[in-house]
């Protein structure tokens, strides 16, 4: 299949998907705890992956599938893998928020190829493929030009680390100052298309996993942005790591 028909097909699974989000009945609490603190799945979050990985796998049969909602991750090292995160923003989605997304990225010999990320309660399709732009439903987008002392600075609490909360908490103060104010979405996919549509500035977290920023930070970085570790090493994809990600304006 061509890449662009390939990028279509997996657009329109994550539709489907964002159209069980804005459906839910959140009327019954159907909600797990999970290990961290304030770390939950809903029954929305199993569903939604359950769909994505019988209609992913049927674009590409014999891809390997990664979901966040699942004990044991599949290898991605090696031909085409997919990386989802069912719904990024969980909690919001408990609080009926209404800032969450569908996050799907595709990754060729371990190396990110593909990233969809879906915000269905505003209707934004963020995609992007290696080394062609990214786009906002059909439109590229690029990163702002603004140093940070004229920016916006977003970031996540890693909340399910509690162990971090400090410094985050610390390093969010340091940046309050320099810029002109910080912002606290909850969902880091979007966040990362924050900054590549240039609303934002720059965004940080000390610790995420693949499926929270596989596909926004491809599409980060083919909006002209750059995503790193706090150290300024390389996002790791076979396992979590902190995330720097940003215009690439010196400040
Ligand atoms: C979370 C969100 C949140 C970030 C957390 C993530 P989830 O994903 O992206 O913004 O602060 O670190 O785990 O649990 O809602 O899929
Ligand atoms: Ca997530
Ligand atoms: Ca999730």
């Amino acid at each position: 299949m061509e890449p662009d028909q390939l990028l279509k097909n997996m657009e329109n699974i994550v539709r489907e998907c964002g159209k069980i989000i804005l459906h839910a009945d959140r009327s019954q609490n159907q909600t797990d705890a999970k290990p961290g603190h304030a770390n939950f799945v809903t029954a929305y979050d199993k569903k939604i992956q359950q769909l994505l990985q019988t209609r992913l796998l049927q674009l590409l049969p014999g891809a390997s599938f990664v979901g966040e909602e699942e004990d044991t991750h599949a290898s991605i090292d090696t031909d085409y893998a997919f990386i989802v995160d069912p719904i990024d923003g969980t909690t919001n989605f408990i609080k009926d928020c209404r800032m969450s997304a569908v996050s799907v990225a595709l990754t060729l010999d371990g190396e990110r190829y593909m990233g969809v990320v879906h915000n269905p309660y505003l209707d934004e399709m963020f995609t992007a493929i290696k080394g062609q732009g990214a786009f906002l439903n059909g439109a590229p987008i690029h990163v702002s030009s603004q140093p940070l002392k004229n920016g916006i600075v977003l970031f996540g609490t890693a909340p399910y680390n509690e162990e971090l909360a400090k410094k985050s908490f610390e390093m969010a103060y340091g940046y309050f100052k320099r810029a002109m104010d910080i912002r606290r979405s909850g969902s880091a996919a979007l966040d990362l298309c924050s900054v590549a549509a240039g609303r934002a500035e720059l965004f940080f977290e000390l610790y995420l996993s693949p499926w929270d920023y596989a596909a926004g930070s491809l599409i980060l970085e083919e909006a002209g942005g750059t995503a790193v570790t706090i150290e300024g090493g390389p996002l790791t994809l076979r396992e979590g790591c902190s995330v720097l990600a940003g215009n690439g304006v010196e400040s």
